[in-house]
């Protein structure tokens, strides 16, 4: 059975950068306390109109695409990992699908947040080690500035996210001890309202215990967006910080030495960890508990902020790209997010 290998990887961000201090002049924060807790001092937001999750998924593929040395058309499956997606439904899959010109192929969406990437990899892992597929198209791409409360209410969300995509070609490889070596996924529902964008949604307020939703409306047709929500300014992100925090420390060294583990590697072993860019002071501290010294993380948020699916292939993209990802290294990566979910993939690059 052949293991499965990132042949091809590649990222986009927006052009347009927006610094902490650009954010004091809509809500009250400052570059200081964005910074101290975060780590962030800028991320980078899509322009309206000109781009969306599916452009950006798209530039980062062809990147992908064109490294792996294969065209569109060789691409036999195509996963698209994103919270912020163009449409309610279709999926970004089958809009990527279309700008990519590659009708025909299968088109998964996944919804798994911050660990959607490594969710994404775990799958495409198993489809190219069973041979039913040989050009696996993965795309993490979050359009998050589209959907962020910008007035001082939301502040504790909305400095922390950042909008691009990330995308690898994931191929089958015959090569020994080479590739994905193990993934490995976890999730825990009972903290679903902890970090979560819970209208619109057809959810009538079932799992909140309050029928303070007004919907659905079945008689008379029914609407996921009602005017009440919009009134009651319920249209937003919300996040209980430290009970993510919390969450967030424990289960990063937990998924990454079970990787270990599974491989009989210790933490000394990795060449270069790459957890999902929530917060640096939890990547901080994921370090320090794992003894790794700074060459061996890999840390970005501070410049694009957290992208959700797209942090990981964004993170990995530039470590690679910065040759800090060599032929041979061990790499881990890791994420943690909303669902609470979480996962780790080992690889041998
Ligand atoms: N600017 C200024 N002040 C702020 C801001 C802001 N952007 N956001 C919140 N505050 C204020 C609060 O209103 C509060 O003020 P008060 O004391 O007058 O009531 C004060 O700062 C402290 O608020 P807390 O929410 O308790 O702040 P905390 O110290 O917990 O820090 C943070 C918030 C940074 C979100 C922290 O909880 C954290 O790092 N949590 C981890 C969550 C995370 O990283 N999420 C990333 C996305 S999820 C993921 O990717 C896994």
């Amino acid at each position: 059975m052949p293991s499965s290998k990132i042949a091809g990887i590649g990222f986009y961000v927006p052009e347009k950068v927006v610094t902490n201090n650009d954010l004091t002049k809509v809500m009250d924060t400052s570059d200081e306390w964005i910074q101290e807790r975060t780590g962030i001092k800028e991320r980078r937001y899509a322009v309206k109109h000109k781009e969306s999750s599916t452009t950006m998924g798209t530039a980062a593929a062809r990147i992908a695409i064109e490294r792996a040395g294969i065209t569109p058309e060789d691409v036999d499956f195509i996963i698209f990992a994103t919270l912020s997606p163009d449409y309610y439904f279709p999926g970004c899959g089958v809009l990527m699908q279309r700008e990519l010109g590659i009708p025909g192929i299968g088109a998964l969406d996944i919804r798994n947040q911050c660990s959607g990437f490594v969710y994404g990899l775990s799958i495409a892992d198993q489809f190219v080690k069973s041979g039913m597929y040989k050009n696996i198209l993965l795309v993490g791409a979050e359009f998050h500035s589209a959907g962020l409360d910008f007035s001082t209410r939301g502040r504790n969300v909305t400095v922390i996210f950042g909008d691009g995509a990330g995308a690898v070609v994931i191929q089958p490889t015959e090569e020994e001890g080479k590739g994905i070596l193990s993934t490995h996924l976890h999730a825990d529902g009972s903290y679903a309202e902890k970090l979560a964008y819970i209208n619109p949604g057809c959810h009538g307020g079932v799992h909140l215990g309050t029928e303070k939703y007004d919907y659905p409306d079945q008689e008379y047709g029914g609407a996921f967006l009602t005017e009440k929500m919009y009134k009651d300014e319920d249209l937003f992100p919300n996040m209980e910080g430290q009970a993510v925090f919390k969450m967030a420390v424990q289960k990063f060294p937990e998924v990454i030495m079970e990787a270990l583990a599974q491989n009989n590697y210790e933490a000394t072993d990795i060449d270069m960890l790459v957890p999902h860019q929530a917060n640096l002071r939890i990547s901080q501290f994921v370090q320090k508990r794992l003894g790794l010294r700074d060459d061996q993380v890999w840390n970005n948020i501070q410049k694009y902020g957290n992208t959700t699916a797209a942090s990981i292939p964004i993170a990995l993209c530039e470590a690679w790209e910065a040759g800090k990802v060599k032929e041979g290294d061990l790499v881990c990566l890791a994420a943690f997010g909303s669902g609470f979910t979480w996962g780790s993939a080992l690889i041998r690059f």
